[in-house]
Protein backbone atom coordinates (compact mmCIF):
# COMPACT_ATOMS: atom_id res chain seq x y z
CA UNK A 1 0.00 0.00 0.00
CA UNK A 2 1.61 3.43 -1.21
CA UNK A 3 1.85 5.99 1.71
CA UNK A 4 -1.01 8.14 -0.48
CA UNK A 5 -3.73 5.09 -0.01
CA UNK A 6 -2.31 4.80 3.83
CA UNK A 7 -3.12 8.84 4.11
CA UNK A 8 -7.23 7.82 2.54
CA UNK A 9 -7.54 4.60 4.62
CA UNK A 10 -6.53 6.87 7.60
CA UNK A 11 -9.06 9.64 6.55
CA UNK A 12 -11.83 7.12 6.15
CA UNK A 13 -11.12 5.77 9.76
CA UNK A 14 -11.16 9.11 11.04
CA UNK A 15 -14.01 10.25 9.45
CA UNK A 16 -15.35 6.44 10.61
CA UNK A 17 -14.77 7.74 14.28
CA UNK A 18 -16.76 10.61 14.36
CA UNK A 19 -19.83 8.61 13.89
CA UNK A 20 -20.21 7.51 17.35
CA UNK A 21 -23.59 5.62 17.63
CA UNK A 22 -24.62 6.63 13.82
CA UNK A 23 -27.07 9.32 12.86
CA UNK A 24 -30.38 7.37 14.20
CA UNK A 25 -29.65 7.75 17.95
CA UNK A 26 -28.02 11.36 17.41
CA UNK A 27 -31.29 12.19 15.85
CA UNK A 28 -32.31 10.41 18.97
CA UNK A 29 -30.57 12.12 21.08
CA UNK A 30 -31.53 15.36 19.39
CA UNK A 31 -35.20 15.02 19.45
CA UNK A 32 -34.41 14.64 23.31
CA UNK A 33 -33.51 18.17 22.95
CA UNK A 34 -30.13 17.31 23.72
CA UNK A 35 -26.76 18.07 22.16
CA UNK A 36 -24.43 15.16 20.51
CA UNK A 37 -21.02 14.61 22.45
CA UNK A 38 -18.68 16.56 19.94
CA UNK A 39 -21.69 19.63 19.21
CA UNK A 40 -21.03 19.77 22.77
CA UNK A 41 -17.25 20.33 22.61
CA UNK A 42 -17.90 22.88 19.64
CA UNK A 43 -19.92 25.23 22.41
CA UNK A 44 -17.47 24.57 24.92
CA UNK A 45 -14.12 25.07 23.52
CA UNK A 46 -12.65 28.31 20.73
CA UNK A 47 -13.26 27.30 17.87
CA UNK A 48 -11.04 24.89 15.98
CA UNK A 49 -9.03 24.59 19.10
CA UNK A 50 -10.16 20.93 19.85
CA UNK A 51 -7.57 18.09 19.96
CA UNK A 52 -8.99 14.53 20.05
CA UNK A 53 -6.79 11.80 21.71
CA UNK A 54 -7.67 7.86 22.00
CA UNK A 55 -10.39 8.21 19.14
CA UNK A 56 -9.65 4.93 17.61
CA UNK A 57 -9.44 3.20 21.48
CA UNK A 58 -12.76 -0.01 21.42
CA UNK A 59 -13.36 -2.10 24.67
CA UNK A 60 -12.07 -5.27 25.10
CA UNK A 61 -14.82 -7.19 26.33
CA UNK A 62 -16.26 -10.32 23.84
CA UNK A 63 -18.93 -11.23 26.10
CA UNK A 64 -22.72 -10.63 25.41
CA UNK A 65 -22.31 -10.60 21.89
CA UNK A 66 -19.77 -7.28 22.50
CA UNK A 67 -17.23 -9.01 20.53
CA UNK A 68 -19.34 -7.70 17.39
CA UNK A 69 -20.16 -4.57 18.25
CA UNK A 70 -17.22 -2.11 18.57
CA UNK A 71 -17.46 1.46 18.18
CA UNK A 72 -13.99 3.48 17.91
CA UNK A 73 -13.60 5.75 20.90
CA UNK A 74 -15.78 3.71 22.80
CA UNK A 75 -19.28 6.00 24.20
CA UNK A 76 -16.45 9.28 25.30
CA UNK A 77 -14.78 12.02 23.51
CA UNK A 78 -11.03 13.17 24.69
CA UNK A 79 -8.64 15.71 24.31
CA UNK A 80 -7.81 19.00 24.93
CA UNK A 81 -8.44 22.39 23.68
CA UNK A 82 -8.65 26.03 24.71
CA UNK A 83 -10.93 28.52 26.70
CA UNK A 84 -10.46 31.79 26.27
CA UNK A 85 -7.15 31.07 25.15
CA UNK A 86 -6.10 28.82 27.73
CA UNK A 87 -5.50 24.73 27.53
CA UNK A 88 -8.39 22.77 29.01
CA UNK A 89 -8.72 19.25 29.35
CA UNK A 90 -11.99 17.80 28.26
CA UNK A 91 -14.08 14.46 27.65
CA UNK A 92 -17.74 14.38 26.50
CA UNK A 93 -19.54 11.02 26.80
CA UNK A 94 -21.32 10.39 23.98
CA UNK A 95 -24.95 8.78 25.07
CA UNK A 96 -25.16 7.27 21.35
CA UNK A 97 -22.67 4.43 21.98
CA UNK A 98 -23.95 2.12 24.61
CA UNK A 99 -26.03 4.76 26.07
CA UNK A 100 -22.63 6.52 26.85
CA UNK A 101 -22.11 3.63 29.71
CA UNK A 102 -18.45 3.17 31.21
CA UNK A 103 -16.28 0.21 30.36
CA UNK A 104 -12.88 -0.26 31.28
CA UNK A 105 -11.19 1.07 28.41
CA UNK A 106 -14.29 4.00 28.73
CA UNK A 107 -12.78 4.71 31.90
CA UNK A 108 -9.02 4.60 30.93
CA UNK A 109 -9.75 7.15 28.09
CA UNK A 110 -11.27 9.92 31.06
CA UNK A 111 -8.28 9.03 33.35
CA UNK A 112 -5.61 9.76 31.12
CA UNK A 113 -6.77 13.05 30.37
CA UNK A 114 -7.55 13.93 34.05
CA UNK A 115 -3.75 12.38 34.57
CA UNK A 116 -2.35 14.49 31.86
CA UNK A 117 -4.24 17.62 33.63
CA UNK A 118 -2.70 17.03 36.58
CA UNK A 119 0.76 16.95 35.19
CA UNK A 120 0.47 19.88 33.74
CA UNK A 121 -1.34 21.74 35.52
CA UNK A 122 -5.17 22.84 33.62
CA UNK A 123 -8.53 22.81 34.40
CA UNK A 124 -10.81 19.35 33.76
CA UNK A 125 -14.02 19.53 32.55
CA UNK A 126 -16.21 17.10 32.36
CA UNK A 127 -19.47 16.31 30.31
CA UNK A 128 -21.50 13.64 31.38
CA UNK A 129 -24.55 11.76 29.74
CA UNK A 130 -24.05 8.00 30.57
CA UNK A 131 -26.35 5.17 31.53
CA UNK A 132 -23.59 4.39 34.20
CA UNK A 133 -21.45 1.22 34.45
CA UNK A 134 -21.48 -0.59 30.80
CA UNK A 135 -23.44 -3.81 32.85
CA UNK A 136 -21.93 -6.33 30.44
CA UNK A 137 -18.26 -5.64 32.07
CA UNK A 138 -19.38 -5.93 35.16
CA UNK A 139 -16.10 -5.75 38.07
CA UNK A 140 -14.00 -4.43 35.09
CA UNK A 141 -16.57 -1.13 34.59
CA UNK A 142 -16.74 -0.87 38.22
CA UNK A 143 -13.19 -0.79 38.58
CA UNK A 144 -13.04 2.03 36.32
CA UNK A 145 -15.21 4.02 37.97
CA UNK A 146 -13.32 3.63 40.98
CA UNK A 147 -10.08 4.69 39.22
CA UNK A 148 -11.70 7.85 38.05
CA UNK A 149 -13.02 9.07 42.03
CA UNK A 150 -9.29 8.06 42.93
CA UNK A 151 -7.68 10.53 40.08
CA UNK A 152 -10.68 12.79 40.95
CA UNK A 153 -9.61 12.97 44.65
CA UNK A 154 -5.41 13.37 43.87
CA UNK A 155 -6.68 16.24 41.35
CA UNK A 156 -8.72 18.19 43.69
CA UNK A 157 -7.33 21.32 44.50
CA UNK A 158 -3.81 20.78 42.19
CA UNK A 159 -6.87 22.02 38.85
CA UNK A 160 -9.69 22.93 39.09
CA UNK A 161 -12.30 20.21 38.49
CA UNK A 162 -15.91 20.80 36.76
CA UNK A 163 -18.26 18.62 35.72
CA UNK A 164 -21.61 19.14 33.87
CA UNK A 165 -24.68 16.38 34.25
CA UNK A 166 -26.13 16.34 30.53
CA UNK A 167 -28.26 13.55 30.70
CA UNK A 168 -28.48 10.61 33.24
CA UNK A 169 -25.70 10.07 35.87
CA UNK A 170 -27.15 7.34 38.49
CA UNK A 171 -25.42 5.29 40.65
CA UNK A 172 -22.03 5.43 42.14
CA UNK A 173 -21.67 7.35 38.70
CA UNK A 174 -22.71 10.19 40.69
CA UNK A 175 -20.03 10.56 42.72
CA UNK A 176 -16.91 11.46 40.30
CA UNK A 177 -19.27 14.90 39.59
CA UNK A 178 -19.54 15.01 43.27
CA UNK A 179 -15.70 15.18 44.32
CA UNK A 180 -14.72 18.14 41.54
CA UNK A 181 -15.19 21.40 42.35
CA UNK A 182 -18.79 22.82 40.18
CA UNK A 183 -21.66 20.77 39.28
CA UNK A 184 -23.62 22.44 36.22
CA UNK A 185 -26.94 20.58 35.79
CA UNK A 186 -29.34 21.85 33.04
CA UNK A 187 -33.03 21.66 33.46
CA UNK A 188 -35.31 19.14 31.74
CA UNK A 189 -32.09 16.92 30.53
CA UNK A 190 -29.91 16.30 33.63
CA UNK A 191 -30.66 13.73 36.06
CA UNK A 192 -28.42 12.59 39.13
CA UNK A 193 -29.62 10.24 42.01
CA UNK A 194 -27.73 7.71 43.42
CA UNK A 195 -30.93 4.99 43.15
CA UNK A 196 -33.46 6.30 40.56
CA UNK A 197 -37.10 6.35 41.14
CA UNK A 198 -37.92 2.60 40.41
CA UNK A 199 -35.68 1.55 43.38
CA UNK A 200 -37.14 4.29 45.42
CA UNK A 201 -40.70 2.80 44.62
CA UNK A 202 -39.65 -0.37 46.14
CA UNK A 203 -37.59 0.40 48.88
CA UNK A 204 -39.77 2.70 50.51
CA UNK A 205 -42.63 2.81 48.39
CA UNK A 206 -42.58 6.61 47.67
CA UNK A 207 -43.61 7.38 43.80
CA UNK A 208 -41.39 10.08 42.42
CA UNK A 209 -40.44 11.36 39.28
CA UNK A 210 -36.77 11.55 37.39
CA UNK A 211 -37.34 15.36 38.06
CA UNK A 212 -38.67 15.43 41.13
CA UNK A 213 -35.79 12.51 42.81
CA UNK A 214 -32.75 14.22 40.92
CA UNK A 215 -33.31 17.21 38.56
CA UNK A 216 -31.74 20.44 38.25
CA UNK A 217 -34.31 22.71 40.26
CA UNK A 218 -33.74 19.75 42.80
CA UNK A 219 -30.11 19.49 42.81
CA UNK A 220 -29.74 23.78 42.56
CA UNK A 221 -32.64 24.31 45.39
CA UNK A 222 -33.19 21.45 48.01
CA UNK A 223 -29.84 19.03 47.98
CA UNK A 224 -27.32 21.80 46.85
CA UNK A 225 -25.59 19.06 44.81
CA UNK A 226 -25.45 21.51 42.12
CA UNK A 227 -23.77 24.49 41.70
CA UNK A 228 -24.97 26.53 38.98
CA UNK A 229 -28.23 25.35 36.87
CA UNK A 230 -29.50 26.62 33.58
CA UNK A 231 -32.14 26.59 31.11
CA UNK A 232 -30.37 24.79 28.00
CA UNK A 233 -26.96 23.56 27.27
CA UNK A 234 -25.63 26.11 25.26
CA UNK A 235 -26.12 28.36 28.71
CA UNK A 236 -24.80 25.88 30.68
CA UNK A 237 -21.76 25.53 28.26
CA UNK A 238 -21.11 29.43 27.97
CA UNK A 239 -21.62 29.43 31.60
CA UNK A 240 -18.62 27.07 32.41
CA UNK A 241 -16.56 28.82 30.19
CA UNK A 242 -16.97 32.21 32.62
CA UNK A 243 -16.40 30.10 35.71
CA UNK A 244 -13.37 29.31 33.86
CA UNK A 245 -12.62 33.13 33.54
CA UNK A 246 -11.96 33.78 36.94
CA UNK A 247 -9.73 30.41 37.75
CA UNK A 248 -6.03 29.80 37.69
CA UNK A 249 -4.97 26.72 35.50
CA UNK A 250 -3.55 25.31 38.91
CA UNK A 251 -3.11 25.79 41.98
CA UNK A 252 0.42 27.50 41.44
CA UNK A 253 -0.85 29.84 39.76
CA UNK A 254 -2.63 33.03 40.58
CA UNK A 255 -5.74 33.77 39.30
CA UNK A 256 -6.15 35.39 35.53
CA UNK A 257 -6.20 39.41 35.84
CA UNK A 258 -8.54 41.38 33.51
CA UNK A 259 -7.58 45.10 32.73
CA UNK A 260 -10.61 46.93 33.72
CA UNK A 261 -12.24 50.07 32.74
CA UNK A 262 -14.33 50.70 35.60
CA UNK A 263 -12.25 53.54 37.99
CA UNK A 264 -10.60 52.14 41.28
CA UNK A 265 -11.67 54.97 42.55
CA UNK A 266 -15.51 55.00 41.63
CA UNK A 267 -17.48 56.32 44.53
CA UNK A 268 -21.33 54.57 44.35
CA UNK A 269 -23.35 57.45 46.46
CA UNK A 270 -25.93 54.28 46.54
CA UNK A 271 -24.00 52.71 48.90
CA UNK A 272 -25.23 55.02 51.71
CA UNK A 273 -28.59 54.89 51.15
CA UNK A 274 -28.64 50.82 50.73
CA UNK A 275 -28.83 50.02 54.33
CA UNK A 276 -31.93 50.95 55.83
CA UNK A 277 -32.46 53.06 59.20
CA UNK A 278 -34.34 50.54 60.80
CA UNK A 279 -32.23 48.11 61.64
CA UNK A 280 -34.64 44.97 61.36
CA UNK A 281 -35.50 45.68 57.75
CA UNK A 282 -33.78 43.63 55.11
CA UNK A 283 -31.68 45.02 51.69
CA UNK A 284 -30.49 42.96 49.88
CA UNK A 285 -27.05 42.20 49.47
CA UNK A 286 -26.49 41.54 45.77
CA UNK A 287 -27.01 45.47 45.37
CA UNK A 288 -23.79 46.18 47.71
CA UNK A 289 -22.05 43.61 45.52
CA UNK A 290 -23.18 44.81 42.05
CA UNK A 291 -22.13 48.48 42.98
CA UNK A 292 -18.87 47.74 43.90
CA UNK A 293 -17.15 44.84 41.98
CA UNK A 294 -15.77 45.92 38.22
CA UNK A 295 -18.59 46.58 35.97
CA UNK A 296 -21.05 45.07 38.76
CA UNK A 297 -19.77 41.59 37.29
CA UNK A 298 -20.97 38.78 39.46
CA UNK A 299 -20.81 34.72 38.71
CA UNK A 300 -23.05 33.71 41.51
CA UNK A 301 -22.46 30.04 43.05
CA UNK A 302 -25.21 28.10 44.57
CA UNK A 303 -27.87 30.95 43.54
CA UNK A 304 -30.89 29.11 44.25
CA UNK A 305 -29.27 27.18 47.40
CA UNK A 306 -29.22 28.49 51.05
CA UNK A 307 -29.65 32.09 49.61
CA UNK A 308 -29.47 33.16 53.12
CA UNK A 309 -25.69 33.59 52.53
CA UNK A 310 -24.59 34.39 48.75
CA UNK A 311 -21.09 32.96 46.96
CA UNK A 312 -19.93 33.72 43.93
CA UNK A 313 -16.69 35.30 42.01
CA UNK A 314 -16.46 38.87 40.83
CA UNK A 315 -13.05 41.18 39.97
CA UNK A 316 -12.15 43.76 42.18
CA UNK A 317 -9.64 46.43 40.08
CA UNK A 318 -8.88 43.27 37.55
CA UNK A 319 -8.37 40.75 40.27
CA UNK A 320 -10.80 37.70 40.45
CA UNK A 321 -12.08 37.62 44.04
CA UNK A 322 -14.46 35.05 45.93
CA UNK A 323 -16.78 36.97 47.19
CA UNK A 324 -19.21 35.23 50.63
CA UNK A 325 -21.91 37.42 51.52
CA UNK A 326 -24.61 37.53 54.59
CA UNK A 327 -28.04 37.93 52.89
CA UNK A 328 -30.38 40.14 55.20
CA UNK A 329 -33.02 39.61 52.58
CA UNK A 330 -33.06 36.07 53.27
CA UNK A 331 -34.03 34.39 56.54
CA UNK A 332 -32.42 38.09 57.98
CA UNK A 333 -29.18 36.96 56.38
CA UNK A 334 -28.12 34.10 59.41
CA UNK A 335 -25.96 31.47 58.91
CA UNK A 336 -27.87 27.96 59.13
CA UNK A 337 -26.99 24.41 58.06
CA UNK A 338 -27.35 24.95 54.70
CA UNK A 339 -25.36 28.56 54.58
CA UNK A 340 -22.40 26.89 56.19
CA UNK A 341 -21.72 24.15 54.28
CA UNK A 342 -22.20 26.02 51.05
CA UNK A 343 -20.03 28.65 52.51
CA UNK A 344 -17.05 26.54 53.66
CA UNK A 345 -16.69 24.33 50.26
CA UNK A 346 -16.55 27.90 48.76
CA UNK A 347 -13.99 29.52 51.29
CA UNK A 348 -11.88 26.32 50.82
CA UNK A 349 -12.05 26.25 46.89
CA UNK A 350 -10.91 29.61 46.86
CA UNK A 351 -8.05 28.88 48.97
CA UNK A 352 -7.13 26.10 47.21
CA UNK A 353 -6.35 28.12 44.00
CA UNK A 354 -5.44 31.27 45.50
CA UNK A 355 -8.49 33.37 45.34
CA UNK A 356 -8.65 36.15 48.14
CA UNK A 357 -11.85 36.16 49.92
CA UNK A 358 -13.85 39.15 50.34
CA UNK A 359 -16.70 39.16 52.84
CA UNK A 360 -19.84 41.48 53.23
CA UNK A 361 -20.84 40.80 56.55
CA UNK A 362 -24.73 41.20 57.89
CA UNK A 363 -25.16 38.56 60.22
CA UNK A 364 -27.46 38.66 63.18
CA UNK A 365 -25.99 34.91 64.48
CA UNK A 366 -27.17 31.36 63.83
CA UNK A 367 -30.19 29.92 63.16
CA UNK A 368 -32.14 29.13 66.32
CA UNK A 369 -34.36 25.87 66.46
CA UNK A 370 -34.59 22.32 67.42
CA UNK A 371 -34.67 21.73 63.59
CA UNK A 372 -31.06 22.91 63.51
CA UNK A 373 -29.56 21.59 66.46
CA UNK A 374 -30.74 18.18 65.99
CA UNK A 375 -30.30 18.56 62.19
CA UNK A 376 -26.28 19.58 63.20
CA UNK A 377 -25.60 23.10 62.95
CA UNK A 378 -22.70 22.79 65.95
CA UNK A 379 -20.65 20.63 63.70
CA UNK A 380 -21.72 21.87 60.52
CA UNK A 381 -21.27 25.56 61.42
CA UNK A 382 -17.45 24.41 62.71
CA UNK A 383 -16.96 23.81 58.83
CA UNK A 384 -17.63 27.57 58.13
CA UNK A 385 -15.37 28.48 60.93
CA UNK A 386 -12.64 25.76 60.10
CA UNK A 387 -12.55 27.04 56.56
CA UNK A 388 -12.01 30.26 57.08
CA UNK A 389 -9.15 29.76 60.18
CA UNK A 390 -7.26 27.31 57.68
CA UNK A 391 -7.31 29.77 54.63
CA UNK A 392 -4.10 31.47 53.76
CA UNK A 393 -5.36 33.34 51.13
CA UNK A 394 -6.38 37.59 51.21
CA UNK A 395 -9.00 37.50 53.53
CA UNK A 396 -10.91 41.24 53.23
CA UNK A 397 -14.35 41.92 55.42
CA UNK A 398 -16.62 44.74 55.13
CA UNK A 399 -19.20 44.83 57.95
CA UNK A 400 -22.15 46.52 57.13
CA UNK A 401 -24.02 46.44 59.38
CA UNK A 402 -25.01 43.18 62.13
CA UNK A 403 -21.93 41.51 63.32
CA UNK A 404 -23.33 39.55 66.35
CA UNK A 405 -22.15 36.73 68.64
CA UNK A 406 -20.44 33.66 67.16
CA UNK A 407 -21.36 34.76 63.80
CA UNK A 408 -18.67 37.72 63.99
CA UNK A 409 -15.92 35.51 64.65
CA UNK A 410 -16.77 33.02 62.03
CA UNK A 411 -17.11 35.53 58.49
CA UNK A 412 -13.24 36.24 58.28
CA UNK A 413 -12.93 38.07 61.62
CA UNK A 414 -9.11 39.89 62.62
CA UNK A 415 -8.87 37.15 65.39
CA UNK A 416 -8.77 34.00 62.66
CA UNK A 417 -6.39 35.89 60.35
CA UNK A 418 -8.68 38.51 58.57
CA UNK A 419 -6.08 40.40 57.04
CA UNK A 420 -7.68 43.67 56.07
CA UNK A 421 -11.25 44.32 58.52
CA UNK A 422 -13.25 46.98 57.24
CA UNK A 423 -16.46 48.92 58.94
CA UNK A 424 -19.63 50.73 57.63
CA UNK A 425 -20.56 53.09 60.38
CA UNK A 426 -23.82 51.31 60.24
CA UNK A 427 -21.64 48.54 61.66
CA UNK A 428 -23.50 46.58 64.59
CA UNK A 429 -20.85 44.58 67.48
CA UNK A 430 -21.43 43.04 69.92
CA UNK A 431 -22.13 39.57 71.84
CA UNK A 432 -25.60 39.76 71.08
CA UNK A 433 -28.79 42.11 70.10
CA UNK A 434 -29.93 44.93 71.80
CA UNK A 435 -33.22 43.20 72.57
CA UNK A 436 -31.78 39.64 73.63
CA UNK A 437 -28.90 41.70 75.72
CA UNK A 438 -31.61 43.45 77.79
CA UNK A 439 -33.70 40.51 78.13
CA UNK A 440 -30.99 38.40 80.14
CA UNK A 441 -29.48 41.27 81.86
CA UNK A 442 -32.00 42.78 83.05
CA UNK A 443 -35.11 41.26 83.21
CA UNK A 444 -35.70 40.97 87.10
CA UNK A 445 -34.89 44.91 86.84
CA UNK A 446 -37.73 45.23 83.56
CA UNK A 447 -40.14 43.30 85.45
CA UNK A 448 -40.22 45.01 88.82
CA UNK A 449 -40.64 48.37 86.84
CA UNK A 450 -43.63 49.97 86.52
CA UNK A 451 -44.09 49.88 82.60
CA UNK A 452 -42.53 47.41 81.64
CA UNK A 453 -42.80 47.67 78.03
CA UNK A 454 -41.44 51.16 78.09
CA UNK A 455 -38.14 50.40 80.51
CA UNK A 456 -36.84 47.65 78.20
CA UNK A 457 -37.32 49.81 74.85
CA UNK A 458 -35.47 52.27 77.17
CA UNK A 459 -32.40 50.19 78.11
CA UNK A 460 -32.41 48.57 74.51
CA UNK A 461 -31.91 52.25 73.21
CA UNK A 462 -28.90 52.65 76.74
CA UNK A 463 -27.57 49.31 75.10
CA UNK A 464 -27.51 50.39 70.94
CA UNK A 465 -25.62 53.45 71.89
CA UNK A 466 -23.12 51.53 73.90
CA UNK A 467 -22.67 48.59 71.70
CA UNK A 468 -24.55 48.99 68.57
CA UNK A 469 -21.56 50.73 66.66
CA UNK A 470 -18.38 49.58 64.92
CA UNK A 471 -15.76 51.89 67.49
CA UNK A 472 -15.43 49.60 70.22
CA UNK A 473 -13.73 47.43 67.36
CA UNK A 474 -11.72 49.66 66.12
CA UNK A 475 -10.60 51.18 69.33
CA UNK A 476 -9.03 47.18 70.24
CA UNK A 477 -7.83 47.17 66.32
CA UNK A 478 -10.18 44.27 65.35
CA UNK A 479 -10.80 46.59 62.38
CA UNK A 480 -8.30 48.31 60.82
CA UNK A 481 -11.01 51.53 59.72
CA UNK A 482 -14.61 52.89 59.66
CA UNK A 483 -15.11 53.93 56.37
CA UNK A 484 -17.56 55.93 53.96
CA UNK A 485 -19.49 53.26 52.22
CA UNK A 486 -18.44 54.97 49.26
CA UNK A 487 -14.94 54.82 49.89
CA UNK A 488 -15.51 50.80 49.87
CA UNK A 489 -14.06 49.78 46.08
CA UNK A 490 -11.48 51.81 46.34
CA UNK A 491 -10.28 50.32 49.96
CA UNK A 492 -10.56 46.79 48.49
CA UNK A 493 -9.24 47.11 45.72
CA UNK A 494 -5.87 49.07 47.45
CA UNK A 495 -6.58 46.42 50.44
CA UNK A 496 -6.27 43.36 47.09
CA UNK A 497 -2.74 45.39 46.09
CA UNK A 498 -1.54 45.90 49.76
CA UNK A 499 -1.95 41.87 50.12
CA UNK A 500 -0.81 40.58 46.69
CA UNK A 501 2.72 39.31 47.96
CA UNK A 502 0.75 37.65 51.21
CA UNK A 503 2.63 34.30 52.03
CA UNK A 504 1.07 32.66 54.96
CA UNK A 505 1.46 29.07 55.71
CA UNK A 506 -0.37 26.46 58.09
CA UNK A 507 1.71 24.58 60.43
CA UNK A 508 3.09 21.11 58.45
CA UNK A 509 0.36 18.23 59.16
CA UNK A 510 -0.73 15.37 56.72
CA UNK A 511 -3.93 17.39 56.64
CA UNK A 512 -6.45 18.68 59.23
CA UNK A 513 -9.64 17.77 60.22
CA UNK A 514 -12.29 19.42 59.78
CA UNK A 515 -15.48 18.57 60.42
CA UNK A 516 -17.27 17.07 58.66
C1 LIG B 1 -24.82 -0.88 28.96
C2 LIG B 1 -26.47 0.61 28.52
C3 LIG B 1 -26.45 1.06 29.86
C4 LIG B 1 -25.52 0.47 30.75
C5 LIG B 1 -27.93 2.18 28.81
N1 LIG B 1 -27.40 1.32 27.92
N2 LIG B 1 -27.36 2.02 30.01
N3 LIG B 1 -25.65 -0.34 28.09
N4 LIG B 1 -24.71 -0.49 30.25
N5 LIG B 1 -25.42 0.86 32.00
C6 LIG B 1 -27.76 1.19 26.52
C7 LIG B 1 -29.14 0.63 26.30
O1 LIG B 1 -29.10 -0.76 26.32
C8 LIG B 1 -29.46 1.19 24.94
O2 LIG B 1 -28.79 0.42 23.96
C9 LIG B 1 -28.80 2.54 24.94
O3 LIG B 1 -27.81 2.48 25.96
C10 LIG B 1 -29.74 3.66 25.28
O4 LIG B 1 -30.46 3.30 26.44
P1 LIG B 1 -32.05 3.44 26.52
O5 LIG B 1 -32.46 2.68 27.72
O6 LIG B 1 -32.65 3.09 25.22
O7 LIG B 1 -32.18 5.01 26.75
P2 LIG B 1 -33.24 5.79 27.61
O8 LIG B 1 -34.61 5.24 27.38
O9 LIG B 1 -32.99 7.22 27.36
O10 LIG B 1 -32.86 5.45 29.13
C11 LIG B 1 -31.63 5.88 29.64
C12 LIG B 1 -31.38 5.23 31.01
C13 LIG B 1 -31.56 3.70 30.91
C14 LIG B 1 -32.37 5.84 32.03
C15 LIG B 1 -29.98 5.64 31.44
O11 LIG B 1 -30.79 3.23 29.80
C16 LIG B 1 -31.10 2.99 32.13
O12 LIG B 1 -31.82 2.93 33.14
N6 LIG B 1 -29.90 2.41 32.06
C17 LIG B 1 -29.33 1.71 33.19
C18 LIG B 1 -28.91 2.69 34.23
C19 LIG B 1 -28.26 2.00 35.39
O13 LIG B 1 -28.92 1.42 36.25
N7 LIG B 1 -26.92 1.96 35.32
C20 LIG B 1 -26.15 1.35 36.32
C21 LIG B 1 -26.08 2.40 37.44
S1 LIG B 1 -25.11 1.84 38.71
P3 LIG B 1 -29.37 0.22 22.48
O14 LIG B 1 -28.40 -0.72 21.85
O15 LIG B 1 -30.74 -0.33 22.67
O16 LIG B 1 -29.38 1.57 21.86
C22 LIG B 1 -23.63 2.33 38.27
C23 LIG B 1 -22.65 1.88 39.22
C24 LIG B 1 -21.45 2.72 39.17
O17 LIG B 1 -23.40 2.96 37.33
C25 LIG B 1 -20.65 2.21 40.30
C26 LIG B 1 -19.50 3.05 40.60
C27 LIG B 1 -18.93 2.66 41.90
Amino acid sequence: MSTRDKLERLRELRLQTLEGGGPERLKRQHDKGKLGARERLDVLLDPGTFVELDRFVEHRSTDFGLDQQRIPGDGVVTGYGKVDGRTVYVFSQDFTVFGGSLSEAHAEKICKVVDLAVRNGSPVVGLNDSGGARIQEGVASLGGYAELFWRNTMASGVVPQISAILGPCAGGAVYSPAITDFVFMVQGISHMFVTGPNVVKTVTHEEVSFEDLGGARVHATTSGVAHFSRNTEIECLQAIRELLSYLPANNSEPPPFRETDDPHERADEMLVEVVPDVPTQPYDMHEVIGRIVDDGGFLEVHAGWAANLITGFARLGGRPVGVIANQPAVLAGVLDIDASRKGARFVRFCDAFNIPLVTFEDVPGFLPGVAQEHGGIIVHGAKLLFAYCEATVPKLTVITRKAYGGAYDVMSSKHIRGDLNLAWPTAEIAVMGPKGAVEILYRKEIADSDDPSARATELEEEFREKFAHPYLAARRGFLDDVIDPRETRFRLISGLEMLANKRDRNPPRKHGNIPL
